[in-house]
C-alpha cells in the first residue's frame, strides 16, 4: 500500500449514484442533495467568474501591459481555461461527485497527489474569497463615497502592508470591517441552503450581466482607433512597441497580459465542485463548465475591445476602468449604476468560492484526509455546515488583516497548478481506463491534454518569484500534514490493508 494508491473509478461512479437513502444508512443520515440543473450551474459559473478581473484587472493590464491587444490578452486566456475546461469537463461528466480537481486526482494519480491538489485549491477558492472580498471592501467605500458616506478608512484597510523588498510593515488601518461583513452574510446564506444560494446568485448573475452589455451596447459606436494614440504610442498601433523591458507592451506585454487577467477566467472550475448537488451531472456539468466559459470569454473581449477603444489605454490604471469608460463618452449617469454592478459581481464570485471550498474540505473528510467533523451535512439544510462556517471563519480573519496584493497572484498560481494536473489527470484516465464510459469526451486528447498543461504551467512561470516561493511553503505544509494526519486516518488505505483482503474502496 503506497501513497500512490488510487480509487477505482467504479467506485467513484457508484459514489455518485448511490441514493441518498443508501448514503442516509451507511452516513449516519445526511447528504448532499441534487436539486441544481444545468442553468443553475452556468450561473453559478458565471457568478463566479465575472468579478475583479474584468471590473478592475482590464485597465491595469491594458495600461501597463497590452495596450488595446489586451483583447488578444483576454484571448489568450481563454485558450488556456478552454484546453482545462476541456478536461475539467471529461472528468466531471466521468466522475461526478463533489471535489473536483481533488477528486480526480484521487481516481488518477494516487492519494498524495490528491491531497495536494486539494490542499492547493485553497489557494483557489478560501484565499480567491479572500480576494476578493478586498477588492469588494475598496468598490463598496468608493460607491459610499461617491453618495457621499464615508467610512473610516482605519476601518476599512489591512493593518499590515507587505512590500517583495521590505517586508511587512504596518499600514496605518486597523481592520477591514465591510470585507469582514460581507464574508460573514454569505456564509450564513450558504449554510441556509444550496438552492437559496443558487438562487441568490442567480439574481445577481443577471443583474451584473446586463451591465456588462449595458456597457457594450453604449460603447461599441464610440469605438475609434484614434484612442489607440498615446505618447509611448504616437503611431497608434494596435499592438504598442514593447518598451525594452519584458513584458511591457509588444509581444511579452501580451504574454504578461495573458497571466495577469487569468485572474478574471478563474471559477469556471468551481462548477464541478457541485456534482454531488446536481440533478443530471454526466450532462450538466460539461454544460456548466464550457458554457459558462464561453459566455464569460465573449463579454470579456468585447468589454476590452470597447473599453481601450473608448479610453486611451495609459488612462486605464485606476480602480474602476469601467465606470471611467462611461464617463468618457458623456454618460456619466450609467457611472454609479457600474460601480453597483461591480460590487454585485464581486458579491457572487465571493459567494461561488464560498460554497465550494467546503465542499472540498468535505469530500476530503469523507475520505479520511481531514477529521471526520468535517464531513459532517445538517439535518435541515442539508449543506455542510461544519466546513463552511469554519471556511467562512477563517477567510474573515485573512480577509479582515491581509493586503490584496499579497493574497492575488496565489490564487493564480495555485488554479494554474490544479489545471495542470487536471489535465494529465485525463490523459492518464485515458491510457489507465480506455473503456470507461465517459458521458462527455475531450476531443484530440492526446493534444489537449498535453497543452493544457503545458500552457497552464507557461502562465505560472509568468508569475513573480515571491509567488512561487509562498506556493512551495505552502505545498509543504500540505506534505507535513498528509504524513501527520492523512496517511494515517485515509479510509481508501484503511481498507486495502483491511484482513479481509477488500479490494480498495472508492
Ligand atoms: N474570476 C473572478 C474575478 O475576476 C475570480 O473576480
Amino acid at each position: 500500500m503506497t501513497v500512490l494508491q488510487r480509487k477505482t473509478i467504479d467506485a467513484l461512479q457508484s459514489e455518485a449514484a448511490q441514493t441518498e437513502e443508501d448514503l442516509q444508512e451507511h452516513e449516519g443520515g445526511h447528504t448532499l442533495t441534487r436539486s441544481l440543473t444545468a442553468l443553475d450551474v452556468t450561473m453559478l459559473g458565471i457568478g463566479c467568474i465575472i468579478g475583479a478581473g474584468i471590473f478592475v484587472l482590464t485597465g491595469h493590464a491594458a495600461a501597463t501591459n497590452a495596450g488595446p491587444a489586451i483583447t488578444i490578452s483576454f484571448v489568450l486566456g481563454a485558450i488556456v481555461c478552454a484546453l482545462a475546461g476541456l478536461c475539467y469537463a471529461e472528468m466531471a461528466s466521468t466522475v461526478p461527485v463533489s471535489g473536483s480537481a481533488y477528486t480526480y486526482a484521487y481516481a488518477t494519480m494516487g492519494e498524495l497527489i490528491a491531497w495536494l491538489i486539494g490542499w492547493d485549491l485553497i489557494l483557489e477558492y478560501a484565499v480567491g474569497a479572500t480576494t476578493v472580498a478586498i477588492g469588494w471592501s475598496g468598490y463598496v467605500v468608493s460607491f459610499l463615497h461617491s453618495i457621499h458616506i464615508d467610512i473610516p478608512a482605519a476601518l476599512a484597510q489591512s493593518p499590515l502592508a507587505y512590500d517583495p523588498a521590505k517586508g511587512w510593515s504596518h499600514a496605518g488601518g486597523i481592520l477591514n470591517v465591510p470585507a469582514m461583513v460581507i464574508v460573514g452574510l454569505i456564509t450564513i446564506l450558504l449554510v441556509l441552503g444550496i438552492r437559496e444560494s443558487a438562487r441568490v446568485n442567480s439574481f445577481i448573475v443577471i443583474i451584473k450581466v446586463f451591465i456588462v452589455l449595458a456597457f457594450i451596447v453604449a460603447g461599441i459606436a464610440y469605438v475609434d482607433t484614434s484612442h489607440w494614440v498615446t505618447a509611448k504610442n504616437p503611431t497608434g498601433a494596435f499592438l504598442p512597441p514593447n518598451t525594452g523591458e519584458s513584458g511591457v507592451f509588444g509581444m511579452s506585454g501580451v504574454l504578461r497580459g495573458a497571466a495577469v487577467v487569468f485572474f478574471a477566467y478563474i471559477g469556471f472550475d468551481s462548477v464541478s465542485c457541485v456534482a454531488q448537488e446536481t440533478r443530471n451531472p454526466t450532462r450538466d456539468m460539461p454544460i456548466g463548465l464550457l458554457g459558462s466559459l464561453t459566455i464569460c470569454t465573449i463579454l470579456y473581449v468585447l468589454v476590452s475591445y470597447v473599453l481601450t477603444g473608448i479610453v486611451p489605454y495609459d488612462k486605464l490604471n485606476v480602480a474602476d476602468p469601467i465606470a471611467v469608460g462611461v464617463d468618457a463618452i458623456g454618460m456619466r449617469w450609467l457611472s454609479p449604476i457600474v460601480k453597483l454592478g461591480a460590487i454585485f459581481g464581486l458579491t457572487s464570485v465571493i459567494l461561488v468560492l464560498l460554497l465550494s471550498q467546503p465542499r472540498i474540505f468535505y469530500s476530503m473528510a469523507k475520505d479520511g484526509l481531514l477529521p471526520p467533523f468535517a464531513s459532517k451535512i445538517h439535518p435541515r439544510f442539508k449543506t455542510p455546515h461544519i466546513t463552511t462556517l469554519f471556511t467562512g471563519l477563517v477567510v474573515m480573519i485573512l480577509a479582515g488583516l491581509l493586503p490584496i496584493g499579497l493574497v492575488g497572484e496565489l490564487v493564480s498560481i495555485g488554479t494554474l497548478f490544479a489545471f495542470a494536473v487536471v489535465s494529465i489527470g485525463v490523459v492518464v484516465l485515458r491510457i489507465t481506463q480506455p473503456e470507461l464510459k465517459r458521458a462527455f469526451k475531450t476531443p484530440a486528447v492526446y493534444i489537449v491534454g498535453p497543452l493544457g498543461a503545458l500552457s497552464s504551467i507557461f502562465l505560472m512561470t509568468g508569475l513573480p518569484a515571491d509567488t512561487w516561493i509562498r506556493l512551495v511553503v505552502w505545498m509543504a505544509i500540505g506534505i507535513a500534514i498528509y504524513f501527520g494526519y492523512g496517511i494515517r486516518h485515509s479510509r481508501l488505505r484503511a481498507k486495502a490493508d483491511a484482513p479481509s483482503g477488500q479490494a480498495a474502496r472508492g
